[in-house]
C-alpha cells in the first residue's frame, strides 16, 4: 500500500492494528489474527484461542472481535480513514470475522478524542465511589451503542437486582466446574506474559463485591482504603437477533461505549459472566430485556473513588505474532 495509490503506508497501518489490538479481550486472550490485503485489512479469529468451558456459545470471542474490529475503526479515522467494513463476508469461512476497506478523510474532533481514550482505557475492576453518573453521559454510552445497532438498558430497582443475584449465581455455578476453574487458572493472575489477566489487574481473591465483579485466580489488586461503595450503573447490551454478526456488532458496541466513557473520565469493565451460564442469561433476557432481544455483554461503568490510583496496562501480544506472514504478499482474489 503506498501513498501514491491513496491507500496507508505501512506505519500508518501497523499504528492502527497496535491500536485495534489495544481492545478488551475476554481473559485477555487476544483471539484474532491480521492480514494486510492490497486495499483491504482482514480480521479473522483466532479459534485457537477460544475458552471452551468459559464461553460455550463462543459469544465472548466474537465480542473481543467486535471491539478489536472497532478499535481498528477508531484509530484509522483518527490517522485520517474512514472505513467500509464488511462484516462475515465468506459464509464457507466463518472465522473470517471483516474485512476493511480504506477511504481518504479529514478526522473530526471525536476521531481523535476517541482514539486518545484507547491508551487509557482499563477494565477497572475496583469498587466504584457512590457519586452518580450523570444522564448525558448514560446517553453518550447509549447513543454510541445505538450507532452500532445495540440497544442499552440501565438497569435499576429489581432489574438491577436481576443482574446482581445473576453475576453472584453464576460465579457460584462456575465454582464447582472444574473446567472453567482451570481456564482461569490458565489464563488469569498472570505475572509475566503477553496475554491473559496480569495478577495486578485482577482484585485480591475474596476481596471484590462478588455481586459485580468475575473472581479471578491469585489477583494482587487491592481496593482503595477509604472505599466501602460499590456502586456505578449496569448497563445491559441487547441486539435484536442472537447469531455471530449480532456478538460482533455487539462487540463494536462495547468498545464504543468503552471510549465514550474513558473519554468522560469514567471507570468501566464489561461483565460476561452471568450470560456464560444458559440459564441465567435466560433469566437476564426475560427480567431485564422483557423477552425484547438477546443480552450480549453487561458494562459497569461509574466514578473511580478519589483514592483509586490509576491502573497497570495490560500486555498486549506483539504486532508480528498476530499479523499474518503473508503480510504483503501479491494480491489473490480472497486476499485482496
Ligand atoms: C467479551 C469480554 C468479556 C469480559 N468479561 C469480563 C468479566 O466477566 N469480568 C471482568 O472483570 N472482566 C471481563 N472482561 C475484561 C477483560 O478481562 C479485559 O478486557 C482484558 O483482561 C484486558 O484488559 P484491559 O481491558 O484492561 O485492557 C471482558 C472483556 C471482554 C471483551
Amino acid at each position: 500500500m503506498t501513498m501514491e495509490r491513496g491507500l496507508p503506508d505501512d506505519k500508518t497501518v501497523r499504528t492502527a492494528l497496535a491500536l485495534a489490538v489495544r481492545a478488551p479481550s475476554v481473559h485477555n486472550t487476544q483471539p484474532w489474527r491480521w492480514r494486510i490485503g492490497d486495499r483491504t485489512i482482514h480480521l479473522y479469529a483466532d479459534l485457537s484461542r477460544h475458552l471452551e468451558s468459559t464461553d460455550p456459545d463462543r459469544r465472548d470471542l466474537m465480542l473481543s472481535c467486535g471491539a478489536a474490529l472497532h478499535h481498528l475503526r477508531v484509530g484509522l479515522a483518527a490517522l485520517g480513514w474512514s472505513t467500509a467494513v464488511h462484516r462475515l463476508p465468506d459464509p464457507s469461512q466463518p472465522d473470517h470475522v471483516a474485512s476493511v476497506e480504506v477511504s481518504r478523510h479529514t478526522p473530526t474532533d471525536e476521531d481523535i478524542a476517541l482514539a486518545a481514550a484507547i491508551s487509557r482505557r482499563r477494565s477497572d475492576r475496583r469498587r466504584y465511589s457512590s457519586w452518580p453518573v450523570p444522564n448525558a453521559h448514560i446517553r453518550a454510552i447509549s447513543d454510541a451503542a445505538a450507532r452500532e445497532g445495540v440497544l442499552v438498558y440501565q438497569t435499576d430497582g429489581p432489574a438491577r437486582a436481576t443482574i446482581e443475584d445473576a453475576v453472584f449465581a453464576a460465579s457460584q455455578v462456575h465454582a464447582n466446574e472444574p473446567e472453567y476453574l482451570t481456564e482461569l487458572a490458565i489464563w488469569t493472575g498472570r505475572n509475566v506474559s503477553a496475554d491473559g489477566v496480569p495478577a495486578k489487574n485482577a482484585p485480591v481473591p475474596g476481596s471484590s463485591d462478588p455481586s459485580y465483579t468475575r473472581q479471578f485466580a491469585a489477583g494482587t489488586l487491592a481496593d482503595p482504603v477509604s472505599t466501602d461503595e460499590s456502586a456505578g450503573e449496569l448497563l445491559v447490551f441487547g441486539t435484536s437477533s442472537d447469531d455471530p454478526m449480532s456478538q460482533l456488532r455487539a462487540g463494536e458496541a462495547m468498545s464504543a461505549a468503552l471510549l465514550t466513557a474513558t473519554a468522560a473520565g469514567l471507570a468501566a469493565c464489561p461483565l460476561t459472566e452471568p450470560l456464560e451460564v444458559s440459564h441465567l442469561r435466560t433469566i437476564v433476557r426475560t427480567d431485564v430485556l422483557d423477552d425484547n432481544g438477546f443480552p450480549q455483554m453487561i458494562l459497569r461503568v461509574g466514578w473511580a473513588p478519589i483514592a483509586a490510583g490509576p491502573l497497570p496496562e495490560t500486555p498486549r501480544r506483539p504486532l508480528d505474532e498476530v499479523i499474518d506472514p503473508f503480510d504483503r504478499a501479491p494480491a489473490t482474489a480472497d486476499r485482496a
